[in-house]
């Protein structure tokens, strides 16, 4: 069994963090959310696995190397264009071979892995296995129909008047006969290859798709509040640590970790929350739900619910909440006359500011 993780698309719900950086390197409780479906393919004993690379390529290909220290020999197949999921299968022939396959949506999140749904597919013999959930907003989505017997009837992209609420998850489990469903589809209305056509069109001949319910949480991480969600999901299931140095005038409360070389002086943080390594905190208070990562500092502030990435600074600015703030960054407060604001902001920048 091989896998194929899709590491390409544009990610323009992310923007301006995927203007400069890939959607799939955005850490989840300072880990890329790409590294999570890396492990569990890893976990399911699959070593063998295709990463499909587009316009960030160099940025995936640093962050993942030849995949040894995650456990797995990492094939890059790069994608001159976002043409869609079955685009990738499409690409990826040669590497896949016939040999049975998962794909892996590198910016989706599942907790519990995939090690058991791997076995199900590998001791069966259907053409295909897909993940299915419960959606209170089917429109976003891949969604199926089912049939009295529980059988996949119906996949429809992104629908209008969605016909069911149940979501395709963005893992699926193919056998060969794929590669011939990908090559007979056309492009759908928003010019991609849609792998939903290539799964209707495996039904459409008779084939067996398997639909598997997922209970447990996902979540597909296109989107702030869902990067957001995301992080708050993970960060409870951390155990607390601290291989950082904390002075006698600060606490840490709770679920923290502390990642080696952090230091916090005469600071508070309140968790579930991370700290990233070489980060500092300086008269601040960090409250739960917070995922500060590498070679940051910050000073005089409170942060709550919120995703920082690394290099970035921040002094000075009272609280924030509920806020992705990407690289390098610098954020300050400043009581200069006039007392006004002052931004440099990049392209789809979002900003609210309390006034
Ligand atoms: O998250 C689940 C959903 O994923 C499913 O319900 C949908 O049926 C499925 O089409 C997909 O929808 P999205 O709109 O969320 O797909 P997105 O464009 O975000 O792409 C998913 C991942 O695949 C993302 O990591 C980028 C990557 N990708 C995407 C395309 C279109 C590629 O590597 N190449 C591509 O051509």
């Amino acid at each position: 069994m091989k896998a194929l993780v899709l590491s390409g698309g544009a990610g323009t719900r992310l923007r301006p963090i995927t203007h400069t950086s890939a959607k799939q390197l955005v850490p989840v409780a300072n880990k890329p959310v790409l590294f999570y479906g890396l492990e569990s393919i890893r976990d399911a004993g699959i070593t063998d696995v295709g990463i499909i690379v587009g316009e960030t390529a160099a940025e995936v290909e640093a962050a993942v190397g030849d995949g040894s220290a995650l456990g797995i020999k990492a094939t890059y197949i790069p994608q001159d264009a976002p043409k869609g999921l079955a685009h990738a299968v499409l690409i990826a022939k040669d590497f896949l071979g016939d040999e049975p396959f998962v794909m892996y949506l590198g910016d989706n999140f599942l907790l519990g892995g995939i090690t058991d749904l791997v076995s199900d597919f590998t001791a069966g013999d259907a053409a295909a296995q897909i993940l299915l959930t419960k959606v209170p907003n089917p429109k976003q989505f891949g969604i199926a129909v089912l049939d009295d017997k529980g059988n996949v009837k119906k996949l429809v992209e992104k629908p209008k008047d969605p016909p069911s609420d149940l979501a395709l998850v963005g893992v699926y489990m193919f056998r060969k006969e794929i590669h011939e469903a990908v090559r007979a589809i056309k492009p759908s209305a928003r010019g991609e290859l849609e792998i939903t056509d290539a799964i209707q069109w495996l039904v459409d001949k008779g084939l067996t798709v398997k639909p598997h319910l997922v209970t447990g949480y996902w979540k597909d991480t296109g989107r702030l509040e869902d990067m957001l969600e995301c992080n708050r999901a993970v960060l409870e299931t951390l155990e607390p640590s601290n291989e950082g140095t904390v002075d006698s005038e600060s606490k840490l409360i709770g679920r923290v970790v502390v990642e080696k070389g952090a230091q916090i002086i005469r600071s508070t943080v309140s968790g579930p929350a991370i700290i990233g390594r070489n980060t500092k905190l300086i008269d601040t208070y960090v409250g739960p739900f917070s995922a500060i990562y590498h070679d940051c500092l910050l000073e005089k502030n409170e942060i709550e619910n919120s995703i920082i990435l690394e290099n970035t600074k921040i002094t000075n600015v009272g609280r924030i909440e509920g806020s992705l703030v990407g690289k390098e960054v610098e954020i300050s407060g400043s009581h200069e006359q006039p007392k006004a604001h002052k931004l440099m902001l990049g392209d789809h920048s979002k900003v609210v500011i309390n006034t």
